[in-house]
């Protein structure tokens, strides 16, 4: 692992490895040379039609796409929309197809693209059916179909919050042209009981400029935390089950995502053979003091990552996998794994034996790159990177942590993370991206 601290995103390993169709941002040279590159990308498409901050203000969502499909969600104040899609050809868009006269429902529209080619650029915009006024410009890259490789660009954060709400480092990565988004949780703070509020809310989050900018460069994948629903909220204590369906219907409405094999959060998205995606729910399925997650769920993910051939297995988990007995002691260790004993040892267990494994975490609003355990104990060498927070309150503990360790790197700012993940050399750069576009921290690992 090599490390170094503070550069601007002008030389941001995502750019060196070869994202030159950035918009605004002139790229570093590459210092990699493995022929794995993504192929360039054009210009942005500029369709036609006034582009409507009104009609459209919480501009155009993705989620959850494959190598050959996407989920599509616009909300508008219009009651019909017409879809325009196109698709890159070498240097330029071609259509490749329009979705006319969808009605909207409740002011959203949700759609799934398919037949989609992997590996490839697609743009999307919103229109009136008369073409004269539209939403911004969406953007999505389809996932490797199977058996392919090349280096992977994605981005994650987590805990957008109050304390900063412009968000400024999420308009540098919506600047990237990233081929996915991880969202690991409290992408809202709902104050929220009924689906109207909860719509509400996400709508507020949704029209922020560095947002709305995110959502149109690229796909998202999400889970949630505790606020998406309410603040340590546990079922049938603080929540009952109306105003779960409440805010889960909002949460999916606003980030549009496939339903896991329960019908429930969890859930798994490939990128070929690099990357595959294990989205935990570590929220819903909690019945304290003994269940983080649900049985059903925690076999289903053992058995998905012993089962995946990909060379980075990332395991999406809005509360910490690690054990931070020497960090923090057992203060909230139940809100985290740490207070689940049993299960986590058998989640870490079964880890310890499945190469490519990198935990992405949440919840703690401070940035870290440590290990899942102090050396010698199950876990002691499996990587767990928490990201964000975005705009929520810092940690400002984590600037006070001595050196471990089990904890190479602690960082209380807002950030969000860009990975570049490499299956040539198994590396993984993790770099903290700032409010004003630096580099904070940047970490390389080897999985
Ligand atoms: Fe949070």
């Amino acid at each position: 692992m090599r490390s170094s601290r503070r550069r601007f995103i002008t030389g941001i390993t995502a750019l060196s490895a070869g994202l030159t169709a950035c918009r605004g941002v002139s790229p570093a040279p590459s210092n990699t040379t493995l022929g794995l590159d993504r192929a360039p990308e054009p210009p942005p498409w500029e369709p036609d039609g006034m582009l409507d901050l009104e009609a459209f203000a919480w501009g155009v969502q993705v989620g959850d796409v494959t190598s050959d499909s996407a989920l599509l969600s616009v909300q508008t104040t219009e009651p019909t929309i017409d879809l325009a899609i196109v698709r890159q050809r070498d240097e330029t868009w071609v259509e490749v197809g329009a979705r006319t006269g969808l009605e909207v429902t409740d002011g959203f529209v949700q759609v799934t693209l398919d037949q989609l080619d992997p590996d490839t650029a697609y743009q999307f915009v919103a229109r009136t059916p008369d073409g004269a006024r539209r939403s911004h410009t969406g953007r999505l890259r389809t996932a490797l179909g199977p058996d392919r490789i090349r280096r992977i660009v994605f981005g994650a954060t987590s805990c957008l919050g109050d304390e900063a709400p412009d968000f400024e480092n999420l308009a540098w990565a919506a600047k990237l042209d990233l081929d996915f988004f991880l969202l690991l949780g409290d992408t809202v703070y709902a104050h929220a009981t009924t689906l109207e509020e909860y719509r509400a809310d996400w709508r507020q989050v949704l029209a922020t400029d560095s947002v709305r900018d995110l959502c149109a460069s690229t796909s998202l994948i999400a889970t949630w935390d505790d606020h998406e629903v309410a603040n340590n909220w546990i079922l049938g204590e603080t929540v009952g089950p109306d105003q779960l369906l409440a805010a889960t219907t909002a949460f999916r409405e606003a980030i549009p995502q496939r339903q896991g094999p329960s019908g429930g959060l969890w859930r798994s998205i490939r990128w070929g053979d690099v990357i595959e995606v294990v989205v935990l729910d570590s929220r819903g399925e909690r019945i304290p003091p003994d269940q983080i997650v649900s049985e059903e769920q925690l076999d289903w993910a053992i058995e998905t990552l012993q089962q995946s051939t990909a060379t980075f297995k990332l395991l999406l988990c809005s509360v910490h996998l690690a054990d931070h007995t020497e960090l923090w002691g057992a203060v909230e260790a139940d809100d985290r794994w740490q207070g689940f004993p049993e299960q986590r040892s058998r989640l870490v267990e079964a880890l310890e034996g499945v190469e490519g494994v990198v935990v992405l975490t949440g919840d703690m609003h401070y940035g870290s790159v440590h290990h899942l355990a102090p050396p010698g104990q199950p876990g002691a060498g499996i990587w767990e990177i928490a990201v964000g927070p975005s705009g929520s309150t810092l940690n400002l503990l984590a600037e006070l942590a001595l050196a471990r360790e089990q904890y190479p790197m602690m960082l209380a700012e807002h950030s969000c993370c860009v990975f570049t993940a490499d299956p040539l050399s198994r590396t993984l750069v993790v770099d903290f991206i700032g409010d004003d576009g630096s580099v904070l921290a940047s970490q390389i690992l080897t999985v």
